[in-house]
């Protein structure tokens, strides 16, 4: 339905555009998944951006803005076959995707020696603001490491001793396992199990659970998005668990977008992330409230990475002036860009091309009828180091 309406877009844009309007459209390539098991948090970044255009204006310099969406359905080659298709068929001036670490890992060498400007809304493979950074790849969501490393010594600080690690087998869940790993374990504490089911195929956990609740560990920490998180807070709360092992993890567990289908077995949860809809601020507000009434439901912290993304991307056009041959000059803008939006304070690192920004520690809570998520603390300005990066 929605690749529908966005298909839709781009067609009533061109078509009720003349030729040379059509031509003169600034296009660009959107690389997102609309099908598998991360679906529903492609078509959330893409309702953001395209808020984020109707606010802050989807026209620079009398060249219309058009979003050609394709599928990577979460595969490295059908995201990679489809950004060559977006850059050579469809001649797009920037790209913007994808949400998974590995079609990331894919996309990267294309892009780089391709020199167009790819924004990621979402994929937060380490690397690519790392070693394999490039001045071509700017990241407006998150590093793996950024979200969870601040959870290791957090953890230990509130008197936990051995953890119990579950994620999906693929880069992201190994990153992030690594990052809380690593400051767990030098603040002094204990990893006693991990678990790495594979991203595509895993419908049951039990297998998994069972596991755990054998070797019980002071809390486990996982990862989990999309069909996966859904799956696993339902089991989790079956099982009986959380009341013997406390569950904690990365925030994209109880996300506003799972949470309707999760409803009270996501009660308990502690986790981190780069925005929560509950952030007490006049800009969050706004945003929510502008989001619901085109949208009639609440944003997620993927639909502010769109809207965010989408905000960077007017902001850079129109400091250039609309003009897309210069890619270099739109880069440079787009480090020039501070805003307060709704996650807090933006701003992209020129050292890394990683975003900056504050992360929340938050719990779920039954708060009369709803399910909410209740801030505990906050880690403001994080910052990736360097990490091998130089551009
Ligand atoms: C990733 O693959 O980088 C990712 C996917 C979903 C949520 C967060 C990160």
């Amino acid at each position: 339905m929605r690749i529908w309406r966005i298909a839709c877009m781009v067609a009533v844009v061109l078509v009720g555009a003349s030729r040379t309007e059509a031509e003169d459209a600034i296009k660009i390539g959107v690389i997102l998944p609309y099908s598998g098991v991360y679906a529903s948090l492609g078509g959330d970044i893409t309702d953001g951006m395209e808020l984020a255009f109707e606010l802050y204006g989807s026209e620079v310099a009398g060249r219309k803005i058009v979003l050609i969406t394709e599928d990577s359905e979460v595969k490295p080659n059908v995201g990679l076959t489809k950004t060559k298709k977006l850059v050579f068929q469809d001649k797009v001036d920037l790209l913007v995707g994808p949400v998974a670490s590995n079609v990331a890992g894919a996309m990267r060498d294309f892009v780089h020696n391709a020199k167009i400007p790819l924004i990621i809304p979402n994929a937060g493979n380490n690397l690519l603001t790392g070693e394999k950074c490039s001045p071509w790849v700017i990241r407006t969501s998150f590093s793996n490491d950024q979200i969870n490393r601040v959870m290791g010594p957090w953890l230990y600080a509130q008197g936990y001793r051995t953890l119990y690690l579950m994620a999906p087998d693929y880069a992201a869940g190994h990153q992030m396992m690594e990052a809380v790993k690593r400051d767990f374990v030098a603040a002094g504490g204990n990893v006693i199990g991990e678990e790495y089911p594979p991203l595509r195929e895993t419908k049951d956990f039990a297998p998994y659970l069972a596991k755990v609740k054998a070797s019980q560990p002071d809390a486990l920490y996982v990862f989990f998005a999309g069909r996966l998180a859904i799956q696993f807070v339902k089991q989790y709360h079956d099982f009986g668990l959380k009341k013997e092992i406390p569950l904690t993890g990365a925030g994209w567990l109880t996300s506003p977008l799972f949470l309707p289908a999760q409803g009270a077995a996501a009660v308990g949860f502690t986790g981190a992330l780069n925005y929560v809809p509950t952030i007490d601020s006049e800009e969050n507000r706004a945003f929510q409230e502008a989001f619901k009434n085109k949208y009639e439901r609440t944003a997620s912290e993927f639909t502010v990475q769109g809207f965010d993304t989408g905000r960077l991307l007017v902001e850079a056009l129109k400091a250039t002036g609309g003009d897309t041959s210069n890619k270099k000059a739109l880069v440079e803008a787009m480090h020039r860009i501070h805003f307060n939006g709704p996650r807090g304070p933006f701003r992209i690192d020129p050292a890394t091309n990683n975003v900056i920004q504050d992360i929340y520690i938050f719990e779920m809570q039954q708060v009369g009828y709803n399910v909410r998520h209740v801030i505990i603390d906050k880690i403001p300005d994080v910052q990736d180091a360097p990490n091998g990066c130089a551009m």
